[in-house]
């Protein structure tokens, strides 16, 4: 990474009391910035601005739900008083699904998803982009491979990723002249408790090694360092988007697999 890219950088992370939005926190408070962390449960939140002021950091907590435009307004709005701008929003803040689709009893866990991941993406990008375009700053979205590829017992999870997709490409596209980079981040399985809280009425544990939080977080930091598109996060996976162009039903089978689905 560009030594001290990140340095005196003001950063609102969303979802950054837990997981890998708390790590790419503390590795940005590690490099000089100035961290807005953003999530609802407050308890986390204050031990997640602690590791922050470890290293030495200015930290805001901004507690607030993704899922309502007013909330983003003013994590966007707290974080510009506190620090006087915004260089980047990190669009972290998510959760899982985990259920066949003929198995759920109602929809809400879709919608519920959607909002969530989806909605809460597009809130804060909306009110953090005047300031980004300000200082010619960076978007970084924290999607998942769901949203390359369908999931047995993530339909939800999947359409919300994809929408996520969908929403950022156009957007770096549209951005392109006003010096704002966009990078979408594609992890696959990362070692944090996402599953365990995922909505739905699945056990969906997967298979295969998952990559830690610190190191997720490290290899988005050094994407977005760059203003890089996107990144997928390992070879393998890499490699998982070409063979889609010639084998999506082994790829379909790789995935079912992954998640211990049997069709
Ligand atoms: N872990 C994986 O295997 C994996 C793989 C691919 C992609 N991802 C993506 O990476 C991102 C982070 O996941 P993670 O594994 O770090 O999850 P995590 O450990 O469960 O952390 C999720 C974070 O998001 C916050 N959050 C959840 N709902 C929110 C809401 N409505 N409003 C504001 N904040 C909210 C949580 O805090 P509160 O609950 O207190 O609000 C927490 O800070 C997600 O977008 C996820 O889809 C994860």
């Amino acid at each position: 990474m560009p030594e001290g890219t990140f340095e005196n950088h003001s950063v609102l992370v969303t979802g950054g009391s837990r997981g890998i939005g708390r790590e790419i926190a503390w590795q940005l408070a590690r490099q000089g910035a100035r961290v807005a962390l953003m999530a609802r449960g407050l308890e986390d939140l204050e031990a997640a601005a602690d590791g922050c002021r470890v290293e030495g950091a200015r930290v805001l907590i901004v507690p607030g739900d993704v899922g309502s435009e007013s909330d983003c307004a003013a994590a966007v709005a707290d974080t510009i008083s506190e620090f006087g701008s915004l260089d980047m929003l990190v669009a972290n803040a998510g959760i899982s699904m985990l259920s066949a689709f003929e198995d759920l009893d109602d929809l809400e866990p879709l919608e519920r998803v959607m909002r969530v991941n989806y909605l809460g993406s597009v809130y804060c990008t909306r009110h953090a982009l005047p300031h980004l375009i300000a200082s010619r700053g960076r978007i970084v979205a924290v999607s998942s491979l769901t949203g390359l590829t369908g999931v047995p017992t993530r339909t939800g999870y999947a359409a919300s990723k994809h929408a996520q997709r969908g929403f950022f490409d156009s957007l770096r596209i549209e951005l392109q002249r006003r010096g704002v980079s966009v990078t979408v981040a594609y992890p696959g399985f990362v070692d944090t408790g996402i599953r365990e809280r995922a909505v739905g009425k699945g056990t969906g544990r997967g298979s295969g090694r998952a990559m830690s939080a610190p190191e997720c977080a490290a290899r988005i930091l050094v994407a977005a360092a760059h203003r890089r598109r996107e990144i997928v996060m390992t070879p393998m996976r890499q490699l998982g988007l070409w063979l889609k162009l010639i084998a999506p039903d082994l790829v379909d089978r790789i995935a079912a697999r992954s998640v211990k689905f049997r069709p």
